[in-house]
């Protein structure tokens, strides 16, 4: 395998020897772990000709560091790292600063908190609402299409910060039959994902310092993207109908909002539906106080009964709504494919932020994906994701009514991807979520979704995921680790609840 040269930088003016020079910088590599224990190094005439130095300047270099014990040779198989090099040499070459700095030498901001993860097993099933069964996506499509948009050179130049031109009609077509909205390309920017678009919404909204409501319980990503930006939050509460907008108008009264977080399709994470009354008063709302409605449609394709509910951002006339979507979900997260829809003038603005935030999206998946789109292959996946979404929706809602009967109580939610189910009080939700993973299986407590991070006597179970067999052995191994979180496990006294014990374990 043909590897890097190797940076020896050799000074000529330098008062130290030449040989003596190369040695020290190679064994400097080998200190620092670049050269590993047994790697081959070049022979003596290829690292001549890239140091320029004699060959015999090499050969002497070498057999120093051969006498030293930094590297064995053999006349007929070439120069090696030594397997095993004296601590003394090693602590020597430390001393001299040979190993790579790690911590920095100036200050560095605190970032946003980290996230959190319980850690997984290897085969745990992840009962999580955010991704898709991406076994079920079709690859050899995308890797065709792929293939064909990377035969083009200029596709590799780079390109419009707004995005690819086919995508961007595409898309428009789409948004235009399925949602409701201006097909117009000049109304589309193309993002790496819903976090771009929330991002860039961002630094096109605030001004630091500027109020950015948001929904609480509500999605995380999108509260860091403001307050990146140096937005202060502010929580808006939602209920089982979505977000309380008499409380976000009362709010109104006493902060002037400059913009507001919304999932009204499917609630994140409680999958509710924002009725249309709710709708019609936030719209007049936002036109009255002039603020910017960021509509987050993550899985706005996966509605199963009756007929999906249009966007806010259908029916806006006040042009207060910049409505945002992704790939994510209809296809796969790493594609990194997401939109906005919104004003010209808002697309524009946009798109020279994301200028200076990284350029341009992947010329060639977009590429790939306007084709998969004007064929129809994403539309069919659609289809028939919906199909298999909606039996497993309805395959985890019977598993979870048998084996919890009323201890988890839910609604089954008319699209989306996973359910929200409220516990009784005595069950320590991030104590189950906790023992579950331990056992093998993944559901997120209500407290990844709180805005003070506190406990909440609720989880969120997502079915998109899993086929329905995986569901139902997901919802056991729930079961069998129930007990662990139930109040009284950790004093030895009985639950005060029976009804928080499973049905069947
Ligand atoms: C509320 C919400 N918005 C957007 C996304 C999608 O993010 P992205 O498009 O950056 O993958 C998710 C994914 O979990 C989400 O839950």
């Amino acid at each position: 395998m043909r590897t890097w040269d190797l940076a020896l930088p050799v000074d000529r003016d330098d008062a130290a020897p030449v040989v003596a020079q190369l040695a020290q910088a190679i064994s400097s590599h080998i200190a620092a772990g670049r050269l590993r224990p047994g790697e081959r190094l070049p022979g003596s005439r290829d690292l001549s000709r890239i140091v320029r130095v004699h060959r015999n300047t090499v050969v002497a270099a070498y057999a120093e560091l051969a006498a030293e014990g930094w590297v064995d040779t053999s006349p007929s198989r070439g120069t090696f790292v030594s397997r095993e090099i004296p601590a003394a040499l090693r602590s020597r070459a430390a001393a001299r600063g040979a190993h790579a700095v790690r911590a920095p030498g100036y200050p560095i901001e605190p970032g946003p908190a980290p996230r959190a993860r319980l850690p997984r097993s290897p085969g745990a099933l992840v009962l999580g609402g955010g991704v898709p069964d991406l076994r079920l996506v079709p690859i050899a499509a995308l890797a065709r299409a792929y293939r064909r948009a990377l035969r083009r050179p200029a596709i590799l130049d780079y390109g419009e910060p707004a995005g690819e031109e086919r995508l961007r009609a595409a898309i428009g077509a789409m948004l235009g039959s399925t949602r409701g909205l201006d097909p117009d390309p000049a109304r589309l920017l193309v993002t790496r994902g819903s976090q771009l678009a929330l991002t860039l919404a961002a630094r096109a909204l605030v001004r630091p310092g500027d109020v950015v409501a948001v929904e609480a319980l509500g999605y995380r990503s999108a509260w860091e993207a403001f307050r990146a930006a140096g937005a202060r939050l502010v929580p808006v509460p939602v209920d089982e109908s979505g977000l309380r907008v008499d409380a976000l108008e009362a709010l109104t009264r006493r902060e002037k909002i400059r913009a507001l977080h919304l999932t009204p399709h499917h609630q994140y994470p409680t999958t509710a539906t924002l009725p249309a009354g709710r709708r019609l008063a936030l719209l007049r709302l936002a036109a009255a106080e002039r603020i910017a409605i960021v509509e987050d449609d993550y899985d706005g394709d996966f509605h199963y009964d009756g007929r999906p509910v249009l966007p806010l951002a259908s029916n806006d006339p006040a042009g207060v709504v910049i409505y945002v979507g992704t790939f994510s979900k209809v296809l796969a997260p790493a594609l990194r494919v997401g939109y906005v829809h919104a004003p010209a003038e808002v697309v524009s603005r946009l798109a020279e932020h994301r200028r200076y935030v990284d350029g341009q999206g992947d010329r060639v998946m977009e590429l790939a994906l306007a084709e998969l789109l004007e064929d129809g292959e994403v539309q069919q996946h659609v289809w028939r994701m919906r199909r298999a979404y909606a039996a497993r929706r309805d395959a985890l809602a019977a598993e979870l009514r048998e084996t919890f009967g009323d201890a988890l109580r839910f609604e089954v939610p008319a699209g989306g991807m996973a359910l929200w189910c409220l516990t009784a009080p005595d069950v320590d939700v991030d104590r189950w979520a906790a023992a579950a993973c331990e056992r093998g299986v993944v559901f997120e407590p209500g407290s990844e979704f709180a805005f003070d991070g506190a406990p909440r006597a609720a989880l969120r179970v997502g079915f998109a995921r899993l086929a329905e067999q995986e569901l139902r052995e997901g919802v056991r191994r729930m079961a069998a680790a129930l007990p662990a979180a139930l109040a009284g496990a950790r004093s030895g006294r009985p639950a005060s609840r029976p009804t928080a014990r499973p049905r069947r374990t």
